[in-house]
């Protein structure tokens, strides 16, 4: 049997406590409750959970953020558990189509150099390499920058 596809809805504050916790399973430098507090209450943010099953507890999530026509993908986080299941695709999915009903029309984002999975899953979706950050991160990582037209 196929699995369902992930149901995907906007995040509230009662989903804080896992968001928390799958940037603990997810990022080697989650941030702290108070700043995904903030993102949550922030009026220009889109900030999404994904679960495997409808109902379920969020297995993933995403934050993005908006200002005059463009975005930034800041966050996109899947619980070790839940990946290669679509979960990201999903949330990516349905948030670059609520941030063209806001009359968004590009979307960047930055990504560890060596971050393949990510750079194979912003590729798949149409994002283009458009920058290079040397030694960008704290431990002296590049990054690189995508984007994507909306
Ligand atoms: C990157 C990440 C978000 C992908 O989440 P995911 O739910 O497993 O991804 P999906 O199942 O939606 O995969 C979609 C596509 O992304 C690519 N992809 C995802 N994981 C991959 C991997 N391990 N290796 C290669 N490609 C991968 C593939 O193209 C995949 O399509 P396919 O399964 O049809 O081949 C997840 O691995 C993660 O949370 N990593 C840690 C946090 C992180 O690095 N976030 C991004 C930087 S902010």
């Amino acid at each position: 049997m196929t699995a369902p596809p992930p149901a995907v809805r906007s995040a509230h504050e009662a989903d804080l406590d896992r968001i928390a916790q799958l940037e603990e399973l997810a990022f080697v430098d989650p941030w702290p409750r108070e700043m995904l507090a903030y993102e949550l209450a922030h009026p220009h943010a889109v900030l999404l959970v994904a679960s495997r099953t409808e109902g379920g507890p969020p297995d993933a999530y995403a934050a993005f953020r908006h200002a005059v026509g463009e975005a930034e993908l800041l966050r996109v986080g899947v619980d070790p558990e839940a990946r290669r299941q679509g979960l990201a695709r999903a949330l990516l999915v349905e948030g670059l189509e609520r941030l063209r009903q806001l009359d968004v029309q590009v979307c960047f984002l930055e990504v560890r150099v060596d971050n393949k999975p990510a750079i194979d899953l912003y590729e798949s979706l149409g994002f283009c390499c458009t920058g290079h950050r040397k030694g960008y991160y704290r431990d002296g990582t590049d990054a690189l920058i995508f984007v994507l037209g909306i």
